[in-house]
């Protein structure tokens, strides 16, 4: 009986041969889209889009795209209240012109609410009014581009004890969650509707009360749709975790999106662990294991928070001095790592 890698490596070969690229030993591999049996996303930031190195590979190897940022209030929430949409309108036009689909990021976040919110926070209905505007507003710009949408970002605290203080719980109280998922019901009824959150993998207590909320929700008769886990880990994540979490998660019977991949090489102390590479293939290997094994009608789709490691929020500014990080399927070349191979070979032994 053959080793479970050989197999998969001549089923890599095969198709390969079949999509026209040689196949050298962590060489080439087939345009990874071409071989998914569920969309594969990547993360976009408008500049990337003038760059013809990131349009070629992004298009290439994906057939989804999620604003890394320029679709969240951040960026789209001017202080009087309007919107200011040209970025996320430019990566929308990429994406039909590349016949690619569109994940809407975030419209709810604990970590962004905006001059605008803030001036209503003392008027409760007008507070509410303008959040439901806000949802819609945004979600009807990229109907029928935009396949689902993150309707509430990262609401559980990072220990799991409780959900995350923020001014839309201030002001709502807990039912914040659910009044967006129905704002968003309302606005895009075609669209997946998502709670994200991180972690999940590495803090089984947060992946508790994430699901629990998830639960409550909808049997409180929430439009709540799917669940994104975001997988930023580490390459010294414990063997079984992922496979655990995504067992976890799909267990409730919604979508599940693995919303925002890295794998960082950074350790604890900001140096590389021994060995990163290694160590990311084998945790790719079980994620692509574990998502494979969900049924196929939750697999909303597996998404990677940067094409290339340069393109990694992992090596932005804030994180100059420290050794650069090596997060992504694709080296700063655009060559695929074996990160890429060992995606491509999971998605082959399928
Ligand atoms: O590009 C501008 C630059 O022109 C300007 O000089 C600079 C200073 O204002 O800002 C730059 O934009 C920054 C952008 O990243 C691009 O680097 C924004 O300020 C900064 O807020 C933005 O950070 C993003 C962050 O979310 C907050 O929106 C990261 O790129 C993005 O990777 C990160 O993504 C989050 C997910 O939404 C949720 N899950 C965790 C994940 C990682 O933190």
């Amino acid at each position: 009986m053959y080793p479970r890698r050989t197999m998969i490596g001549g089923a890599l070969a095969a198709l390969c041969a079949v999509a026209g690229k040689a196949h050298a030993a962590y060489g080439d591999i087939p345009p990874l889209k071409s071989i998914a049996p569920y969309p594969l996303g990547v993360a976009v930031r408008r500049p990337q889009l003038d760059d013809p190195s990131w349009t070629a590979l992004a298009a290439q190897q994906f057939s989804r795209l999620t604003p890394e940022w320029e679709m969240k209030m951040e960026y789209v929430l001017r202080d009087d209240g309007s919107l200011q949409t040209d970025r996320s309108d430019a990566i929308a036009a990429f994406a039909r012109r590349n016949g690619m689909a569109l994940h809407g990021h975030t419209l709810i976040w604990y970590a962004q609410d905006g001059t605008h919110f803030q001036r209503l926070k003392s008027r409760p209905d007008a507070f509410l009014a303008a959040y439901a505007d806000y949802i819609q507003a945004v979600m009807t710009r990229y109907r029928g581009l935009a396949a689902g949408w993150d309707v509430v970002n990262e609401p559980v605290w990072n220990d799991g004890h409780d959900l995350r203080p923020c001014l839309w719980r201030d002001v709502l109280g807990d039912d914040y969650i659910a009044l967006a998922l129905t704002a968003a019901r309302q606005a895009d009824p075609g669209a997946v509707l998502f709670l994200n959150d991180y972690n999940l993998e590495l803090t089984p207590k947060k992946r508790v009360r994430f699901l629990r909320l998830c639960e409550d929700l909808l049997k409180a008769g929430a439009p709540l749709d799917g669940i994104g886990t975001q997988t930023h880990i580490g390459a010294d994540l414990l063997p079984g975790a992922i496979r655990v979490c995504l067992a976890d998660v799909a267990s409730l019977g919604l979508k599940v999106h693995v919303s925002e991949v890295d794998i960082t090489t950074r350790g604890d102390n900001g140096a590389n662990v021994a060995q990163p590479r290694i160590a990311q293939v084998r945790l790719i290997e079980e994620l692509m294991t574990a998502y494979g094994d969900i049924a196929p009608a939750q697999r909303y789709g597996m998404t990677f928070w940067a094409l290339r490691d340069r393109d990694s929020w992992l090596n932005g500014p804030k994180e100059r001095g420290l050794v650069p990080d090596e997060p992504a399927l694709f080296d700063n070349l655009g060559r695929p790592k074996p990160m890429a191979q060992a995606v491509a070979a999971g998605l082959a032994s399928r």
